[in-house]
């Protein structure tokens, strides 16, 4: 545990800043020696000494930073390589990490890859997966949470509204939803606020130290996930699903966002509500959902009263979260789209564009879970 402690980057930065100081300490009673000493040059000598040291340390803790850097893609491209084979992911080195970490203990990790790492990755996804970067800045400018953003409401609001999916999606025991990590974001009609709202969850969940999320575009005739976040995409979850030979790993793309990789929607098919609900489409979500127990599976979902979309992923989703337009929908179209996806037996409910009748007149959203309905 220590030692998977010691292998993070940031514990690495605070083990050579805490090193730097303790040599630091060590060194202050040499220089009154020095002093003592009473030599100008015996005093230069020794500072020389000490500047040579404190950079020997650094370049040792960038050395062992970069190594670790390396190690993580690496991580990564075997649980990708592990789906492909057929075998489950290999455990992922930050649960153990987690599980050693004081409760609110803040983490030192901005949540963005450094450019060593997106260039490593970069690297790497031209033999293994694919890879493409997000624009930090331009989704910060979209209102999107990103990992670097000071606390803002929105990320608190998301924080708030991610908290019992996530306790949904790893229940243990008598608790535990079979497929729970696997969840649904719908609503009743276009315009709600489902993509603002999956981008939003993703981008919050990533945040989380111990556990990744997967976004899916599958609002498949409009998919537009992927494009708000800046992502040109091509093969996708239809191929897979159309095309045996088409690996699902093949398809996912990872981003310089710690924890999130995307699956674009993939090729338009006339047949797409019964692909959806296919034994082959039952199989992938299944294998997705068990071979990456700490992933959560996000589905940006088609509106329920205007396609069967959400109702046929419903089938298979373990949790749904579903959108509410303030001051728009109506009871009787939240009860009509219920009904539709009433498959998913645990469903909750994000109260999306609440106005703020503050100066700034700004949108919010709000979450309340119910079990059933
Ligand atoms: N809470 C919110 N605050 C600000 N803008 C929002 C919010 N929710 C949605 N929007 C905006 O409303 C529009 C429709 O949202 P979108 O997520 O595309 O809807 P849907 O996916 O349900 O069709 C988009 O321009 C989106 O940016
Ligand atoms: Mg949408």
């Amino acid at each position: 545990m220590a030692e998977a402690e010691d292998r993070r980057p940031g514990s690495l930065l605070e083990r050579a800043a805490m090193q730097l100081k303790q040599k630091q300490a060590q060194d202050a009673p040499s220089r009154d020696e020095d002093k003592s000493a009473g030599t100008a040059d015996d005093a230069s000598a020794g500072e020389e000494e000490r500047r040579a040291r404190r950079r020997r340390l650094l370049e040792r803790a960038a050395e062992q930073l970069r190594l670790q850097q390396a190690s993580d893609a690496d991580e990564e491209h075997r649980a990708d390589e592990a789906v492909k084979k057929g075998q489950a992911a290999p455990a992922d080195p930050a649960d153990q990490v987690a599980s050693t970490e004081k409760p609110g203990e803040e983490q030192p990790a901005s949540g963005i890859r450094p450019a060593a790492v997106r260039a490593a990755a970069r690297q790497g996804a031209t033999k293994r997966s694919r890879y493409q970067e997000l624009d930090v800045d331009r989704l910060r400018r979209l209102g999107f949470i990103t990992p670097d953003a000071a606390p803002g409401t929105t990320s608190e609001e998301f924080r708030i509204i991610k908290r019992p999916i996530l306790l949904n999606a790893f229940a243990k025991g008598k608790h535990r939803i079979p497929n729970g990590n696997l969840v649904l974001v719908t609503s009743c009609r276009p315009g709600d606020g489902k993509t603002f709202c999956t981008i939003n969850l993703a981008l919050s969940i990533a945040l989380e130290q111990d556990v990744r999320v997967l976004l899916i575009d599958a609002d498949f005739p409009k998919p537009e996930a992927l494009r708000t976040l800046g992502i040109t995409a091509s093969k996708g979850l239809m191929d897979a699903v159309l095309d045996p030979d088409i690996d699902l790993a093949d398809c996912m793309i990872r981003t310089n966002v710690r924890n999130l990789t995307v699956l674009p929607a993939g090729r338009q098919h006339n047949l797409t509500p019964e692909l959806l609900t296919s034994e082959r489409m039952g199989n992938l979500l299944t294998e997705i959902s068990r071979r990456y127990p700490d992933r959560i599976v996000l589905f940006d979902s088609a509106p329920v009263l205007a396609s069967s979309i959400a109702s046929a992923l419903s089938m298979h989703t373990g949790q749904a979260a579903f959108v509410v337009e303030a001051e728009r929908t109506t009871e009787q179209q939240i009860r009509e789209a219920l009904n539709m996806i009433a498959s998913c037996k645990h469903i909750g409910f994000i109260l999306n564009k609440v106005r703020f009748l503050g100066p700034d007149r700004r949108f919010g959203a709000y979450y309340g879970y119910a079990y059933g309905r």
